[in-house]
């Protein structure tokens, strides 16, 4: 016969000692109960309180606490039955939780490569943007109920042939689309035969440094520079070179390398733009030197002040340019959509080694942004995205200049969803340190050198943020 249930003040007490506040409610719950039974605080056969009582005594709502209690149960920490209540179903007294994580020893565990790739340190975007996390698009501003209709017409249209195996190419409409979007916008020359759908640009990355490179290649890329590009060619084994960054973008190195990665319309992150004569010197130099280049457009679309010049793909005429997008950016994140447009000569091998990797991207996905752009929301979205985001850019110079920050000097590229700010030299730990007092996360700008020569600064991004937001975090750093 079970227990009678566990008194509340016992319950509210232990909620209390084990509640997590950054996570959902429903999980607040379910961690604190887990957490409880797997100490052996409850016993194999106490049973819990209803939820009616449940939700009265945390003061949270009866469908929340029906969640918690059915999670568990699928957990296996709890069986339910109707005269019985809620019960604890599992014994584990003396569970120890496993012993932290203390470093991985590559040496003994990993392939070289494993250990080249633990040894980059990883990529990690941030979960919830905060004044000033750089990169985050503004997902409220998202049509969710468009996006919500069109994944409910798509399912019903096309259900089952989108729950298949799909094209590790991509699937054709969105190609078609993609192929439709880049020659009207962006200037690139190509068909949807062209056209690869994968996850991210980091996945683009990945593939690319593993069909092209040897270890040991050179690999030239921009110093100042962004680090995914960085981790998946250092990852590769390759020699990589920082060519310096100046107000025309990337310097015109002596000779091709056997790759180059550049941000020509937006250098990430001074946001400088590839003047002309150096993207065709680039060009010519790949030309004869027999070198690949990477042109990666993450967020040209947000240009404020003047349309972006076109792609450098479309000045490509010997097929050197491996031209990439994302619309991690431009939709969102989780969306894991984004595509490289290759050279005839790439397609079958990016495509084979696509397969061997993970087959291809998800097919509802793809179904809804081709629709999504068919039917003209793309666009429009961009188009309120471009106002929304150049209004809080301005907001956020005007509230720098206000406040007078004499240690801080803004250097406003033009466009895209943060800007870099630089730091008296030596200044960045310290004050990074004040300012994350303050709860203000300032990134890096040194982190992105990769020579001895670093600049000390911060990236502020402040497309996802609310003017209030704004204004505030200035206030505070200004403090
Ligand atoms: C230069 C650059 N390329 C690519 C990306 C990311 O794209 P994805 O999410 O598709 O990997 C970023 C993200 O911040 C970026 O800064």
């Amino acid at each position: 016969m079970p227990d009678s249930p566990i008194v509340p003040a016992l319950w509210i007490s232990l909620f209390e000692r084990e509640d997590q506040p950054g996570l959902p409610l429903r999980e607040r719950v379910c961690a604190a109960l887990r957490g409880a039974i797997r100490r052996g605080e409850l016993a194999q056969g106490a049973r819990l309180p209803s939820t009616r009582m449940l939700a009265a005594d945390l003061a949270i709502s009866r469908v929340t606490a029906e969640a918690a209690y059915a999670q568990l149960e699928a957990e296996g920490y709890v069986t339910r039955r109707v005269g019985h209540g809620t019960v604890v179903s599992i014994a584990s007294p003396g569970w120890q939780p496993a012993p932290p994580m203390t470093g991985i020893d590559t040496s003994a565990t990993l392939s070289r490569r494993g250990a080249a790739i633990v040894a980059t340190g990883g990529c990690q975007d941030p979960l919830v943007p905060r004044a000033f996390c750089a990169g985050s698009p503004d997902l409220r501003a998202f049509p969710v109920e468009t996006w919500r209709q069109i994944t409910a017409r798509q399912l019903r249209r096309h259900g089952a042939a989108l729950m298949g195996y799909g094209d590790p190419q991509g699937y054709a409409p969105l190609r078609d689309a993609i192929a439709g979007y880049l020659a009207q916008s962006r200037g690139v020359r190509c068909d949807r035969d062209q056209v690869v759908v994968l996850t991210s640009s980091q996945q683009a990355l990945q593939l690319l440094a593993m069909l092209l490179l040897d270890p040991g290649d050179t690999v030239h890329i921009e110093e100042p520079g962004y680090v995914g590009a960085r981790n998946a060619f250092g990852s590769a084994g390759a020699q990589l070179e920082p060519i310096p960054v100046d107000a025309e973008g990337m310097s015109l190195p002596s000779q091709a390398a056997r790759l180059t990665y550049l941000t020509p319309s937006h250098q990430y992150p001074t946001g400088a733009t590839l003047s002309l004569a150096r993207r065709l010197a680039l060009l010519e130099q790949a030309q004869r030197d027999g070198g690949w280049i990477i042109e990666d457009d993450y967020d040209s679309e947000f240009r404020y002040d003047a349309r972006p010049l076109p792609a450098m793909q479309g000045l490509d005429r010997h097929g050197r340019v491996i031209y990439l997008g994302t619309f991690s950016k431009v939709l969102f994140p989780s969306l894991r959509l984004a595509y490289a447009v290759l050279p005839p000569a790439l397609v079958e091998a990016v495509v084979k080694a696509r397969t061997v990797m993970d087959g291809h991207s998800a097919q509802l996905a793809q179904a809804v942004t081709a629709e999504f752009i068919a039917h003209g929301h793309f666009a429009r979205h961009l188009r309120q995205m471009r106002l929304l985001y150049g209004s809080r850019r301005a907001l956020l110079l005007e509230r720098l200049e206000a406040a007078r920050l004499d240690w801080l000097r803004p250097q406003p590229g033009a466009g895209g969803l943060q800007l870099a700010a630089h730091l008296p030299p030596g200044r960045e730990a310290a004050l990074t340190r004040q300012a994350g007092a303050r709860g203000i996360a300032t990134p890096s700008l040194s982190a992105l050198f990769m020579g001895a020569d670093k600049q000390d600064g911060w990236l502020l991004g402040f497309a996802a943020l609310q003017n209030e937001d704004i204004i505030d975090a200035v206030a505070r750093l200004a403090s």
